[in-house]
């Protein structure tokens, strides 16, 4: 009898790949990253790393956001938090874009840069323009000491973890609960965000990593969506608002590890090209959690299914007339809206990861990528 053992089997405890591992590690790391930030009791939300410089917050004309890849799309939905909550103008751009298109950003300004590693070239320049031109630079980052974190005016990091696969998870999630932590914070200092709704979505950040931990338990419902798509060469994923924000980091994930070719679209912008692509069996992926936007989201559904797609709905629970429109379900738990984001990743997080276990790739190190970017 011999017992087999290496370094690596022993870190992934018991999961077959690092990114299954990170994608079920996400309350732990949610729940990490709200320690501290959040008081229970008073549900206040507190952000010490900002607290000695709130009157320069408190003064910003604008706001920038720059990042790379998955942390762009982190981004794009703290463009659509800030303006809510805090209703300062955000500009947002991939970090390679930013740096070379001679920005007007200035003193007075806020840039804002995510990066999980902290070392990622574009955005670690990006952060000198802004500096540079007088900005002050926020960092949002998962490694303490890292370029990013020591460059940057202020650090708020995530507490993801280390993470290993290259295709990006808990390290996303965080970084949205960084930004919903900015946004709260920042909107009650300025007194732009209702206080019931602040109440609302404090105690909905407080649930969220229970939240996440139920959405994790649908796994099944995933794989068997991924067995039935499995030899697809193509997919799409519609949503409008946050869910577009969110379809996009769906597609992302999707392409890099499965290989399958997808695209993100506005649902509203489906009739202006990509329904041309759409066509029998092509699997669709629509997100429709946003209230406001449902009937609309519903009606886009529908042009997708009279092409005789096979569409995978998410929404919140109780939202029956999905089921009519499409072949599969995934109902989220109920959260505040604005909160969406954080589980309707969770779904697209394993389908990619069964897509691609399913046809046999190498899920953790992806052909062609890296975990981090560090030339340009
Ligand atoms: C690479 C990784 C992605 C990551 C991006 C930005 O492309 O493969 O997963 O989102 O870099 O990395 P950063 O460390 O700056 O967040």
């Amino acid at each position: 009898y011999e017992v087999t053992w290496n370094a690596e089997e022993a870190e992934k405890g018991g999961y077959a790949h690092f990114m299954q591992k990170e994608i079920f590690e996400q309350p732990k790391a949610l729940r990490d990253t709200l320690a501290g930030r959040l008081d229970l009791e008073s549900l206040e939300v507190k952000l010490p790393e900002i607290e000695a410089n709130l009157s320069y917050y408190q003064n910003l004309n604008r706001i920038f956001i720059s990042a790379c890849g998955t942390a762009y799309h982190a981004g794009l939905v703290g463009k659509y938090l800030l303006e809510k909550l805090v209703r300062i103008p955000v500009e947002i751009d991939v970090a390679s874009e930013f740096r070379y298109r001679d920005p007007l950003i200035k003193e007075g300004d806020l840039l804002i840069v995510i990066s999980q590693s902290g070392e990622t070239a574009d955005t670690l320049a990006a952060l000198r323009e802004a500096k540079k031109r007088g900005a002050r630079v926020l960092a949002v980052t998962n490694v303490v000491g890292s370029s990013v974190s020591r460059e940057a005016d202020d650090v708020i990091y995530t507490w993801a973890g280390p993470e290993i696969a290259v295709a990006s998870t808990k390290a996303y999630t965080t970084q949205l609960l960084v930004m919903y932590l900015l946004a709260l914070y920042l909107g009650r200092a300025k007194g732009s965000i209702e206080e019931k709704l602040y109440k609302e979505m404090v105690q909905g950040l407080k649930e969220i990593p229970q939240k996440v931990q139920e959405v994790l338990d649908a796994e099944a419902k995933v794989i068997e969506f991924a067995k039935k798509h499995l030899t697809k060469e193509d997919a799409f994923f519609i949503g409008r608002g946050l869910d577009f924000a969110v379809s996009l980091e769906g597609q992302l994930k999707l392409k890099e590890i499965s290989y399958i070719h997808a695209e993100a679209y506005a649902a509203g912008e489906l009739k202006h090209g990509t329904l041309a692509l759409i066509v029998k069996d092509v699997p669709v992926i629509a997100l429709a959690t946003q209230e406001a936007l449902f009937e609309k989201m519903l009606s886009n559904i529908k042009e997708v299914n009279a092409r005789e797609a096979t569409i995978l709905g998410i929404a919140f629970e109780g939202k029956k007339e999905l089921a009519k429109v499409t072949d599969d379900q995934i109902y989220l738990p109920r959260v505040p809206e604005l909160l969406a984001p954080i589980l309707a990743v969770v779904p697209l997080q394993l389908l990619a990861y069964h897509m691609s276990v399913l046809r046999g790739n190498d899920v953790d190190k992806p052909r062609n990528l890296a975990k981090s970017v560090t030339v340009e």
